[in-house]
């Protein structure tokens, strides 16, 4: 079945890089192709598989965290620009010339007698060298226009050039972008968010005229860079301080882009995630308005962040009443239910719900007093 290594791994193993992502090409034979092997490794393995019968792929996971992917050899034909492409079995060669770039194209043998034998037929290494991210053939962006993303995304990387022509290609079917499904579009923009580089690559597509093609009320705002380190070091800070909630890196860069509602439709955002960035524009609105200051009572700081998320208050830090909030109010119990009250003589209806927030108002500004007095003497 002629196995070989493809892809990042040979490509970052060339370049004298670490990568954990294992690419395997299997050429198809009568009985057997990329999932039966995938399979079998996964019995002898004793990990899991998953499959994606349509495309012959299969992914391999092992019990100690290790993946490996398995595809079959294969030709792909598009039946129209950012639709999934058609699967047909095929040679390794032609499975290398479907692919993306030259540098994603080289193939390395992996059977015994011919270990680390090199594949190229389209010139990968000698890009590789020359520091090139280059197309196969001129459709390759029309065929599928997520490899826009993908020519940025690598060319900052590893801080390679474009080549001209790809660069012309690019630039002539960057409005195909638009024929891309939302959830694709996510995920190119979650890989970006990925890399070390991220805000460059942003800048650069946006260099390019992203936002117009997706919405033209869109911009990409200046300080990105500035709101990026914000979110790590205020991850960083969640990280210590709020470790029973695991949050997701993600969540907050979309935050940072202030998508137009149109774009965050177009990009099929789950419910949960439309809400957070919702939360996100309101909280920003209220810290403009000067809502929160230092003469805010605790009781206060507490009636107008209960509502949030954690998510969008994370983002705003550094704020010192964010912070006291999330670090203190948020766990305050009140010391009364309204059964207490009842029992003090006090009729259930709306008045008791008053009484019962000014008792617990009250014992938020004691608590915070009593930590603050605390602070002081340490
Ligand atoms: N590929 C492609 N066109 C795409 C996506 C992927 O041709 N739109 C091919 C490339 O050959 C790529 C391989 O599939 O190398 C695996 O894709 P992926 O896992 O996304 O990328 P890696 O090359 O492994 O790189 P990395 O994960 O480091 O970004």
């Amino acid at each position: 079945m002629q196995p070989h290594v493809v892809g990042g791994f040979v490509r970052d193993t060339l370049l004298g890089r670490d990568s954990f992502d294992i690419d395997v090409v299997v050429t198809a034979t009568d009985n057997q192709n990329g999932i039966t092997v995938a399979r079998q490794l996964a019995q002898n393995w004793n990990g899991k598989v998953k499959m994606h019968l349509n495309f012959g792929t299969a992914t391999v996971e092992c019990r100690d965290g290790w993946k490996v992917d398995i595809v079959t050899a294969r030709r792909e034909t598009y039946a129209k620009p950012g639709a999934l492409p058609k699967v047909e079995f095929s040679n390794l060669l032609d499975d290398l010339w479907r692919r993306d770039f030259s540098v994603n194209a080289i193939a390395a043998s992996i059977t015994p007698d011919q270990f680390g034998q090199i594949t190229d037929p389209t010139g990968g290494m000698d890009d590789l060298k020359k520091g090139l991210i280059r197309i196969l053939h001129a459709e390759s962006f029309t065929d599928d226009p997520t490899r826009i993303f993908r020519t940025v995304r690598y060319a900052s990387r590893y801080n390679f050039q474009i080549e001209n022509q790809t660069v012309a290609l690019l630039r002539s079917t960057l409005d195909q972008i638009k024929s891309v499904s939302g959830s694709r579009l996510q995920n190119e923009f979650n890989h970006i968010f990925e890399e070390s580089m991220a805000v460059q690559i942003i800048q650069r597509l946006s260099a390019l005229g992203l936002e117009t093609i997706l919405c033209p009320e869109w911009q990409v705002v200046p300080q990105l860079g500035e709101r990026w380190q914000r979110i790590r070091k205020n991850l960083g800070w969640a990280s210590q301080y709020l470790t029973s909630y695991q949050f997701n890196p993600q969540d907050f860069f979309w935050m940072a882009l202030d998508l137009p509602n149109q774009v965050q439709k177009m990009l099929s955002f789950s419910p949960s995630l439309q809400q957070k960035l919702v939360e996100q524009t309101k909280l920003a609105h209220r810290l403009l308005e000067g809502t929160l200051t230092r003469r805010t009572k605790p009781s206060n700081v507490y009636k107008l962040l209960k509502p949030y998320s954690l998510e969008p208050l994370v983002y705003h830090l550094p704020q010192p009443q964010i912070e006291q909030y999330l670090t203190k109010l948020r766990h305050i119990q009140p010391n009364i239910n309204g059964k207490d009250l009842i029992d003090e003589g006090w009729c259930a209806g709306p008045k008791l719900a008053q009484i019962l927030w000014e008792r617990f108002a009250q014992q938020l500004d004691d608590e915070a007093r009593a930590d603050k007095v605390e602070n002081q003497a340490c």
